[in-house]
């Protein structure tokens, strides 16, 4: 039988309320909130009186009783939270993007590993149903080889103080591209620009250049007069347009493609061929990826599976935003993302973290469906 999970969440300000919520409605326990603010605990309690709340994030690890603890706090708390809850013995998850650098990532996935819990990063568009539409069609062939990927992620704010623009908002976009491509990119290059906060990039465009000759580009800013979540997929038989923003029919496949001659013996015989086909629109099962999330999270722990969306996923998406920085800081210079012998998987890498302490290397299916080479 399965156990119900007491679990907590720290961090009830814009995001950590909306975790709060489906785990309410969802089979489990949920026990605690925490938050170091008392005005937006307040408001919590007022909607959610059964559940304890707390200000002190230690009380709630130590003397609240839980199994699990869901972290949305900023992201420069991110490695310590997750840290003392995976060395308290809980099962942990931790928003987007899991830490501040990756030697960070790399100590909670060996603390998480030796002490046998799960850790879960909250990459939340795996879970979404247009995105898990694309990869069914990618991987069906329907699309053909995948050529490039174009993502545009644009708003008007909401401006951090902690991080820029492309660790805000490329994280969505990295990792459905990593998700759909199933490979790591070689090259690494970020452009961007702080026009409000000295020092804090509002607009950036990162390119990820990939083996087999295939990119993607994503644009980035919290300088948008409109909201823009959109990606297209060009494939060699088919493209695919998604916008986010749409409530219904979030995803478009287009029969298009342009092909080369088969044979030509002169110039004047040379025709690209453009073929123009139908567009459908896919049926999508939408339910809230958050809520699918969370379930995700809690059966994971029940089952003693791995997150579609662990740690490691979580290290590797990070490595890409140190890397879009490096390039932003040297306006835009290509970075190579180290590829291990099989192709794709950048090998550990070797950091020291803060007091030199050495970093180790290190229907949702996990695993096999990771970009492995
Ligand atoms: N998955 C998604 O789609 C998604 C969307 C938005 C935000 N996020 C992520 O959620 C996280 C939080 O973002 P946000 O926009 O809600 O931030 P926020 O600033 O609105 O909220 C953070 C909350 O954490 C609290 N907090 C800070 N330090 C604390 C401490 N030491 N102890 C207890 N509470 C503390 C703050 O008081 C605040 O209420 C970030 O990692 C962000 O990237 C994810």
């Amino acid at each position: 039988m399965k156990k119900t999970i007491s679990i907590g969440v720290v961090g009830c300000g814009y995001w950590g309320p909306n975790l709060v919520r489906n785990l309410d409605y969802l089979n489990c326990n949920l026990k605690a909130m925490c938050d170091a603010n008392e005005a937006r605990l307040a408001h919590l309690k007022s909607l959610y009186s059964n559940v304890e709340c707390v200000t002190d994030f230690k009380h709630m690890l130590n003397g609240v009783g839980l199994d699990a603890v869901m972290i949305a706090t900023p992201v420069k708390h991110h490695y310590s939270m997750a840290k003392a809850s995976l060395l308290a013995g809980k099962h942990t998850f931790i928003e987007k993007p899991m830490a501040s650098s990756s030697c960070e990532c790399e100590e909670l996935i060996a603390i998480a590993k030796r002490k046998g819990l799960v850790l879960m990063v909250g990459h939340t568009f795996l879970y979404s149903a247009p995105v898990r539409k694309i990869v069914e069609l990618v991987k069906s062939g329907d699309i053909g080889e995948i050529r490039y990927i174009n993502a545009r992620r644009l708003n008007l704010g909401l401006f951090q103080n902690d991080i820029n623009v492309a660790w805000d908002l490329a994280p969505h976009d990295i990792s459905i591209i990593l998700h759909v491509l199933k490979a790591y990119p070689m090259i690494v290059n970020c452009q961007g620009n702080a026009h409000v906060t000295p020092g804090i990039e509002d607009v950036s465009n990162i390119s990820l250049a990939f083996p087999n000759n295939r990119f993607a580009t994503i644009q980035n800013s919290w300088m948008e007069p409109r909201k823009i979540r959109e990606m297209t997929i060009v494939g060699s038989r088919r493209m695919i347009a998604y916008d986010d923003v749409q409530t219904a029919e979030k995803i478009r496949v287009y029969d298009v493609r342009v092909e080369h001659p088969p044979h030509y013996d002169t110039f004047a015989e040379f025709h690209y061929s453009y073929h123009s086909g139908d567009c459908y629109i896919p049926h999508l099962d939408l339910q809230e990826p958050l809520k699918l999330e969370c379930q995700h999270f809690l059966d994971c722990i029940n089952n003693g599976t791995m997150p579609l969306s662990d740690g490691h996923d979580g290290m590797m998406l990070v490595r890409i935003l140190e890397a879009a920085s490096a390039s932003l800081k040297r306006h835009g210079a290509p970075i190579n993302f180290p590829q291990s012998r099989n192709g794709h998987e950048p090998p550990a890498t070797r950091c020291r973290v803060n007091k030199g302490s050495a970093c180790c290397s290190g229907d949702f299916q996990s695993s096999t469906e990771k970009p492995t080479g």
